[in-house]
Parts: C-alpha cells; sequence; structure tokens
C-alpha cells in the first residue's frame, strides 16, 4: 500500500517528502481553502511542482460538461495532475468522457460499495471511500474499504482504491490490511503513524548509556 498526503500545505507537503514515506497529494476545497494561495490554480501548480507522484485536486462544478472543462484545464496545470470528481450521476459523466480523453481521474465522497463499483465502471483511475466520515456517522468505514478490494480483485477492476477520510494510524493499519491501494491521510496521522514511547524510550537509554561509558574512559 502507498501513502498519500491528505493536505494542500506546502509546509507539510515538503515534511512528509523529506521522510520518504509518501508518493501523492490529495486536496479538496476545504483544505485549499485553509491555505494562504493568491488563487486555486496557482495552489495546484506549487503543490505539483513539490511531488513527482500524482496531485489530487478536485472541480467545483456539479454538471457534466462544466465538470470536464474544469479538469481539462486542472489536468493542463502540471502532468502530475490527478482530477478528483464527486461521484453524481454528472461526475460519472465526466469520468466516462475525461477517460476517453486519457485525463486520470480519482472519483471522491464514496460510501458504499456499490458506489465503488460505479465509479470503476466508469472508468475512474482511482476511487476514495470515505472511511471516518462513515465511522462518524455510526457505520463501519473499513468494511466499505474491504468489500471494494474483494469485488475490485474478483472482477479484475482495475481502479485504485484509496482509503480517505483518515483519523488515526489504526485506520492506517486497517486499510494496508483490506487490500486498499493507498491511503491518504492528514499530516498529524502521518507523524502519529510514526511515532512510539518505546523508541522515544530506547533513544534515551542508548544515549544515557554511551554517556556512562564514554565518561569511564
Ligand atoms: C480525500 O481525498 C479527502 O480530501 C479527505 O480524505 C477528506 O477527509 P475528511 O473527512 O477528514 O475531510
Amino acid at each position: 500500500m502507498r501513502l498519500f498526503i491528505d493536505t494542500a500545505s506546502p509546509k507539510e507537503i515538503e515534511e512528509a517528502m523529506r521522510w520518504g514515506v509518501v508518493s501523492g497529494v490529495t486536496t479538496n476545497p476545504t483544505l485549499v481553502a485553509r491555505e494562504r494561495f493568491p488563487d486555486f490554480h496557482a495552489a495546484v501548480r506549487s503543490i505539483a511542482a513539490m511531488v513527482d507522484g500524482p496531485v489530487n485536486a478536485e472541480v467545483i462544478a456539479l454538471e457534466c460538461e462544466a465538470m470536464v472543462e474544469e479538469a481539462r484545464v486542472l489536468a493542463g496545470l502540471a502532468p502530475n495532475v490527478v482530477v478528483k470528481i464527486p461521484l453524481t450521476p454528472d461526475g460519472l459523466a465526466a469520468v466516462r468522457q475525461l477517460t476517453r480523453e486519457e485525463i486520470a481521474t480519482n472519483v471522491t465522497l464514496v460510501f458504499s460499495a456499490a458506489q465503488s463499483l460505479m465509479a470503476a465502471l466508469a472508468g475512474a483511475d482511482y476511487a476514495s471511500v470515505f472511511v471516518g466520515r462513515l465511522d462518524d456517522a455510526g457505520h463501519e468505514g473499513m468494511e466499505v474499504v474491504r468489500q471494494t478490494t474483494a469485488i475490485f480483485d474478483r472482477h479484475g477492476l482495475e481502479t485504485a482504491v484509496i482509503a480517505a477520510s483518515i483519523r488515526h494510524p489504526l485506520h492506517v493499519v486497517e486499510a494496508a490490511l483490506a487490500g486498499a491501494d493507498i491511503a491518504t491521510v492528514p499530516f498529524a496521522v502521518l507523524r502519529q503513524l510514526l511515532r512510539h514511547p518505546l523508541t522515544d524510550l530506547g533513544i534515551e537509554r542508548f544515549l544515557a548509556d554511551w554517556r556512562q561509558v564514554s565518561g569511564n574512559r
């Protein structure tokens, strides 16, 4: 499983890239609005220049033709842009058209395995299952990831499954066990993923022992 970072913050992207564990970025209108970019296109361009892997940018339009137009512009901003399209009838029609034009798409706001299947049949490159928001609503979000990967595997569907709306490290572990291709993770969770109190304690003890040994010499 690969990890993407779910943020539009250049600072967070830069730090996560430095750790060498992240191979792409997902943004959404909420995440971009939190940052101080002159405009949306500037945000996409500057994030896309920071990473070699996919950078996901979402359309705002809701009608098929308008989504396709917006997607063409976003895709033209950098070669690694993937266009996020919401899972609606117009969204699926837009994905079908963009697939014909070889523009990469990520169908977003997927909340059921049935919706994942629709995204794959429309030709999406990625389908983003919002695990945390399902959990928040009292469902077991990860079950949708499990069902989606089982369906895609059984029927040879090539759409990559993204476990999105990740809230904590266990979500990432469960997504990997469920066979997700990618988990897209907020910076705070990414940091939690590599922390363990026993690692810190271990370093402290090694250093204390080393100081004693070198002091005795
Ligand atoms: C995915 O691409 C979305 O940006 C994201 O995971 C949404 O997560 P949220 O539920 O924390 O807003």
